[in-house]
């Protein structure tokens, strides 16, 4: 049962009712946060309940979802990742206790797969069979997957320079592509316009309210899978922010019911090239300026981050911090992931660790601190990055003699 109560505005704190399929506030144009009765919902949800409960994946916790038919859910089996200790990784960074949430591992490879549920329940929910979302490449395989499962209509927009892999994905599980001459932030504009005026539900991410409670859940998992506690610091990396605030939300939520005794800190990375959100966090600022993005971390290339009150306010409450990474340091931290830990992942899905490499260097973060990565999108999403700097392959004759030449000692 949910202990959905209302949606809030965050900025003008108007209130809307959960049942209806509404967006933004109407009154100034902000975004909307799913609010519970957590007064109810004490006493009568326990961690007790949950270690009883049997898999580990996003629907796992109903009492802190918006979904109110569970008769509509369309799910993939996504959520339930692994929490891995990187030994490996930790040593070569001067951490002993370093993590990574292989988020990776959903069913299509990001962790909007965790979004995406809810965005098509509600969908169905709200009797609605067309469906459209702006995206930088991932959030629109991802709906196209789940949409293909509940048999809906999707339009996709996508920049024309996301890369083919995750187009080539959406495609196959049989969206409509609409690939744009312009770059994620004119894309997002267009996808809004085009639901309004074909009247399709916006699935986009933090346009679509309900989105962000998905990813609440892999700070559900993170405190389950460490015994019931949080990490000292969580490091997120950031394009629209909706990810960091869903993280940061789930944190504060297990808190406020006194499942984990302390809230961790979070570290939210941009690349250099598409900084809006670090910018206005280290210039102390409560608007964000809008750039051109140019980073080779397409699913972070964001000029306009859409959820940035939400992200600003999550990186100040959680007492956190927020840094850029140059493209050169997303290729070495990719490398370092993958060489050391077995983790492949694409650009914008390993930005958080070229970022903690520059944070423990400067002593931000200690070497005996706990510290959780969160490992946003698997490699093949974008499979020639690595190129760019790795050992490329050796092409040889099929001889013995060939491979002493040319490929020993390279
Ligand atoms: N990591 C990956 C792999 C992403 O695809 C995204 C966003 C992010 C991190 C940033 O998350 O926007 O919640 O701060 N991708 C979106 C998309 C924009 O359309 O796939 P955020």
């Amino acid at each position: 049962m949910s202990f959905v109560k209302i949606l809030r505005c965050v900025s003008c704190g108007k209130e809307f009712d959960p049942k209806k399929a509404i967006y933004c506030c109407d009154q100034c144009g902000e975004r909307l946060d799913v609010i519970y009765d957590y007064g109810a919902m004490r006493g009568k949800i326990s961690k007790d309940q949950f270690n009883q409960r049997p898999s580990c994946s996003t629907l796992r916790y109903p009492e802190f979802l918006p979904i109110f038919d569970y008769g509509k859910v369309v799910s993939l089996g996504e959520g339930g990742t692994p929490l891995t200790q990187c030994n490996r990784l930790g040593r070569k960074l001067g951490l002993e206790n370093l993590y990574a949430k292989d988020e990776s591992r959903n069913p299509t490879g990001v962790f909007k797969d965790r979004a995406t549920v809810l965005a098509v329940t509600k969908a169905l929910e709200f009797g609605r069979r067309k469906v459209a979302i702006a995206s930088t490449g991932n959030a629109a395989a991802s709906l196209s997957a789940y949409v293909a499962k509940a048999g809906l209509d999707c339009n996709v927009f996508v920049p024309e320079s996301t890369p083919m892999a995750k187009v080539s994905q959406a495609v196959a599980y049989g969206a409509k592509i609409i690939q744009v001459k312009g770059n994620y932030d004119r894309t997002y504009e267009l996808a809004v316009e085009a639901c309004e005026a074909f009247g399709w539900y916006n699935c986009n991410p933090a346009w679509n309210p309900f989105r962000t409670e998905g990813k609440k859940t892999i700070a559900y998992e993170i405190c389950e899978q460490s015994e019931w506690s949080a990490p000292d610091w969580v490091v997120v990396p950031v394009g629209n922010g909706c990810n960091l605030a869903g993280i940061w939300k789930g944190f504060k939520e297990y808190y406020e019911l006194g499942f984990i005794a302390k809230k961790p800190r979070i570290l939210g990375i941009q690349p250099t090239g598409s900084s809006p959100v670090v910018t206005a966090f280290l210039e102390k600022k409560d608007h964000f300026e809008s750039v051109i993005p140019k980073t080779l971390a397409g699913a972070l290339a964001i000029g306009k981050p859409r959820n940035f009150v939400k992200a600003i306010k999550s990186l100040k409450e959680s007492n956190g911090l927020a840094d850029s990474v140059t493209d050169d340091e997303i290729l070495e931290a990719q490398s370092l992931l993958a060489t050391t830990e077995g983790i492949f992942a694409e650009p914008g899905g390993v930005a958080g660790v070229a970022g903690l490499l520059k944070a423990v260097k400067a002593g931000v973060i200690d070497a005996k601190d706990t510290v959780c990565c969160i490992i946003t999108g698997n490699g093949l999403k974008d499979p020639e990055a690595p190129l760019k700097i790795a050992r490329k392959p050796v092409l040889i004759e099929p001889s013995i003699e060939s491979i002493r030449k040319n490929a020993l000692n390279t």
